[in-house]
């Protein structure tokens, strides 16, 4: 059953139910408050009727009392005497109906004023029957007996009924009304919802969801849908991005490892040539090789498993290591390499071999992009309880709009020049995920033919 459909029901049910439970309450409680109403003034006027026949009982009294009580059509009063017979009454009687009178006031006798709603009569109205018992200084003594008509009552309780019926009839139709409104208003959004993720999961990401200005839990769902159909359509486009870059870089060194080996293959070639061939060969073959250990790398550090293994570490100490591991590179291009250190003595713990690794893409990078002669300078130095490692070079620098790019997996600036250079565009990528693992940050900044000065940031003892 749709969720649209069990709203309404509920709502119409608990609707329907209210109103039944509501109305007849309504209509018991006003039947009994009017019955009670009815019975009182009925006792009253015999109780004002039987004060007046106390004091003075003869015949002026009782036609005095028969006046007042004449008036009434559709009520007999009859005062009897002591014996029940008839004194007078306010109309004619059959002998039959004063038997009935006779006989409910003898069965009554035993109090001295008694009502009760009788249904005998043949309009089948109920009556209000009700005698007092009276007695007179002058020792007259008898009942007066009223017979009240209750048929504006039963009009009334008739009307009542009617106007139950009237208003549950219009206030189920309101709660149908409603109830219709309300489950199009909230099934609307869910139904948009739904609609969405069968997008999503036939993979059309291009969502659009309508603002909403309501904060109720579907739109923050909807706005939830729009996220996740954002991040996994980055999601598929930086896979089929990297796809792309794999396939793009393995198919390079492929076709000269291909073309030169069937060169060798096929042709009986000067050995000098076949020296130079096989060199290329290798040089490819050895790109392919670091592209893979990069790509793989890279994704067991993304995989946020990575296990590092820390040690504390003396900073001085491990850029003086480094520094003899480029001498021969920075010798080739004749560039001077500087170090200042605050103090020998900043400790940090890392995973040496992993930190090396971030350390010299960021140093080969400074050595690919500076110009020979140029200038690297390393600076360590410690700010409360951080160590700050800057590299600046003074070579090419880095375009303002390529800066925030450059951590990027496979993002090169000039593409075409480096890869000529060697580069894959993986180097940074994995510095920033080596960082990252250490807790620390790295950050760049550069202008363009001015060089570029990377800062990283990294928690010290
Ligand atoms: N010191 C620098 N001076 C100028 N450009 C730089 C410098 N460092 C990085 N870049 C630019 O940033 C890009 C990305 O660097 P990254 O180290 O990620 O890749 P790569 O050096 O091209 O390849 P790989 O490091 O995988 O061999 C480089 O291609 C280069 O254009
Ligand atoms: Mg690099």
């Amino acid at each position: 059953m749709k969720l649209a459909t069990k709203l309404l029901i509920t709502i119409f049910l608990s609707t329907v139910f209210v109103i039944i439970i509501t109305n007849l309450s309504f209509y018991h409680i006003s039947k009994s408050f009017y019955k009670h109403q009815l019975q009182e003034g009925v006792e009253n006027r015999l109780e004002a009727h039987t004060k007046v026949l106390a004091l003075h009982s003869d015949v002026t009294t009782f036609d005095h009392v028969m006046m007042m009580e004449a008036g009434q059509e559709e009520n007999s009063f009859v005062i009897f005497d002591q014996s029940l017979e008839v004194i007078q009454s306010s109309r004619p009687l059959t002998n039959e109906v004063i038997a009935t009178y006779q006989d409910w006031i003898i069965l009554h006798a035993d109090q001295s004023k008694h009502t009760e709603f009788v249904e005998t009569m043949e309009e089948h109205i109920p009556h209000a029957w009700s005698f007092t018992s009276f007695s007179s200084e002058e020792g007259v003594s008898g009942y007066l007996f009223l017979d009240q008509d209750t048929g504006s009552f039963e009009a009334t309780r008739n009307n009542l009924l009617l106007l139950t019926f009237v208003i549950g009839f219009f206030t189920v139709c309101l709660a149908v009304m409603l109830s219709i409104y309300l489950s199009k208003r909230l099934s609307a959004p869910v139904k948009k919802a739904q609609l969405l993720t069968r997008k999503i999961a036939l993979g059309d990401f291009e969502v659009d969801v309508p603002s909403s200005t309501s904060k109720d839990e579907v739109s923050e769902l909807l706005t939830d849908i729009s996220l996740m159909a954002k991040n996994l359509k980055e999601y598929r486009d930086e896979r089929q991005r990297l796809f792309t870059n794999i396939s793009h870089d393995l198919r390079t060194p492929l076709t000269y490892i291909k073309g030169y080996s069937s060169l060798l293959k096929d042709h009986q070639l000067e050995p000098t040539v076949v020296e130079e061939q096989s060199n290329v060969i290798y040089q490819e073959a050895s790109r392919m090789e670091h592209l893979v250990n990069d790509l793989f790398q890279l994704m067991k550090y993304e995989e946020g498993e990575y296990q590092l293994e820390k040690e504390r570490t003396n900073m001085y100490d491990f850029f003086a290591q480094l520094q003899a591991k480029i001498k021969l590179d920075l010798k080739a291009k004749q560039l001077h390499f500087n170090m200042h250190a605050d103090s020998v003595d900043i400790n940090v713990s890392i995973d040496q071999v992993q930190f090396e690794r971030a350390i010299m893409n960021v140093l080969s990078n400074s050595i690919r992009h500076t110009d020979p002669g140029g200038q690297i300078e390393v600076t360590i130095f410690k700010e409360k309880k951080v160590c700050i490692i800057q590299i600046s070079d003074d070579g090419s620098g880095i375009p303002k709009k390529d800066l925030h790019r450059i951590w990027e997996r496979f993002y090169r600036v000039d593409a075409s020049r480096s890869t000529k250079l060697g580069g894959s565009g993986l180097g940074l990528a994995i510095t920033k995920e080596i960082i990252h693992l250490h807790k620390g940050e790295i950050s760049v900044s550069s202008k363009i033919g001015e060089g570029a000065t990377f800062l990283i940031k990294i928690p010290a003892e």
